[in-house]
């Protein structure tokens, strides 16, 4: 009989996408999945380097199952951005394991593991994907059957001063459009209520050719690839990330015209100073943003805006911050990510004083998450008495009375319900809201 493997993963939805694939690749080869790493024979870490303390818990994590598992004859693999950034050096950081597969090496992943199996030592592959090496998935590979990730870019070239991910996952590549149309119609005819298109900077999408996207018009191929895939008639189209440089008026264009594709768009500003914006390299002033919310909110649709706050960037002072706050109150965002900057080894920040204290990063944070707990009383509060269209997702983990779901705003509803509801998507009508998710009663 074959291995069991055992796979835990971190960071982003790029990493669960890779981990799917990751999954599919190891099972056509006989390799069975485990829900636990003590029943497992492999145990792979998918792992995650956003953030320093990100990287820590890896090495945290790779500790503990360890000391659980030790002398047992299990073998240890590390894949993702971990992988990727240290490779040989982290079979020196951490002699338990046995491989290490880059974000390039995923399509590889089953020869590391039968090189292991069949004797070799300290198996390494941080190398590129090969062009030939497909990216599909069927319906039946993933988690849930009502909700896929579909990555449409990998990489980043923006390498904006703080982070680690165009080192991580290397330069841009775009799947070619008629790969990615063809995914999400089988998405569809399997039932699949939702697909989430993803990429670090999804407009940034540059495929190859433009086959696939020829009846549909756009002023860049990221809007026309939204059009081809609303096309589709799938239900709920989500897509995730946008760089606010980048963001196109024609994509709220296409929100308008196309009801499927969701009322929701994630745009992390990360701060409101320009100072800060320049030495970040974000290539954009607030002003900029500010059009682009602009433009957002001129939609008839009520589009829900979410952001990405890092504070304590090198030299942010007072005033900065207080540039921050003031966007914030500008903007009306429907969620807020919040971090505190963290130095990440190689990139340009890097060589920059890391000169906010601590406790003024802390104290920072605490008040971007004050300031938004009162804007999202509101405005979760103004969704009382609405009726949204619900993706229901599974048990709520408060009270097994209750499901929760997704609206089409990405805003988490919990109501009364059963698991025959789960992957269905139901008329809610909005009864209570608290600053972080909406209570609701089925709509008849
Ligand atoms: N590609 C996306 C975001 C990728 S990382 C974009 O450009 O918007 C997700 C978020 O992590 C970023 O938006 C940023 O807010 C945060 N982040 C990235 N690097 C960081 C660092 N070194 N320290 C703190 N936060 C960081
Ligand atoms: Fe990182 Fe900037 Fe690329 Fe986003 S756009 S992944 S923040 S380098
Ligand atoms: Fe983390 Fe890599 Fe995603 S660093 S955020 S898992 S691209």
């Amino acid at each position: 009989m074959k291995a069991k493997i055992y796979l835990e993963t971190h960071g982003c939805q790029m990493n669960v996408a890779d981990s799917t694939r990751a999954t599919k690749r190891l099972s056509s080869e006989g390799f069975q999945f485990v829900q636990s790493y003590d029943d497992a024979d492999i145990v792979i870490l998918n792992t995650c380097s956003i953030r320093a303390r990100a990287e820590s818990k890896v090495f945290n994590r790779l500790g503990q199952i360890n000391h659980n598992t030790i002398g047992k004859g299990k073998i240890y693999g590390v894949m993702g951005c971990v992988a990727q950034l240290e490779g040989e050096e982290l079979f020196r950081r951490s002699t338990m394991l046995d491989f290490v597969c880059g974000t390039g090496a995923i399509d590889r992943l089953p020869s590391l593991v039968s090189r292991i199996l069949s004797g070799e030592k300290k198996v390494l592959d941080t190398g590129q994907r090969l062009s030939n090496e497909n990216w599909d998935l069927q319906p039946a590979d993933h988690d849930t059957n009502h909700t896929a990730f579909v990555p449409i870019i990998e990489g980043c070239n923006k390498f904006c001063s703080y982070c680690i991910v165009p080192f991580s996952r290397g330069r841009e590549i775009s799947r070619p459009a008629v790969e990615i149309i063809k995914e999400v119609t089988n998405l569809r005819d399997s039932g699949f209520k939702e697909v989430q298109l993803i990429g670090q900077n999804v407009n940034s999408y540059k495929p190859k050719t433009n086959e696939g996207l020829e009846e549909f018009a756009g002023a860049t191929p990221f809007i026309r690839l939204l059009k081809a895939v609303a096309a589709t008639g799938t239900n709920r189209i989500k897509f995730t990330t946008s760089f606010p440089k980048d963001f196109h008026a024609g994509i709220v264009e296409a929100m308008n015209e196309y009801q499927n594709l969701c009322n929701w768009v994630h745009l992390p500003v990360q701060s409101g100073s320009d100072v800060i914006l320049k030495a970040m390299r974000r290539g954009y002033k607030s002003a900029d943003y500010l059009d682009k919310v602009a433009a957002i909110h001129n939609s008839h649709r009520n589009v829900a805006l979410t952001t990405d706050i890092i504070v304590g960037f090198p030299g942010e002072n007072e005033d900065d911050f207080t540039s921050t706050l003031d966007l914030l109150k500008q903007c009306n965002f429907h969620g807020v990510y919040i971090f505190k900057y963290s130095e990440r080894p190689g990139t340009r920040a890097a060589n920059m004083d890391d000169d906010v204290a601590d406790e003024v990063k802390t104290e920072r944070f605490q008040q971007v998450e004050n300031l938004q707990r009162e804007v999202q009383i509101k405005i979760y509060g103004s969704y009382i008495g609405t009726k949204q269209m619900v993706l229901v997702k599974g048990i709520s983990a408060r009270s097994e009375a209750d499901v929760f779901g997704h609206s089409t705003c990405n805003k988490v509803i919990n109501f009364k319900g059963g698991t025959d509801l789960v992957g269905r998507v139901v008329e809610v009508k909005v009864v209570a809201a608290k600053h972080n998710s909406l209570y609701g009663e089925l709509a008849h």
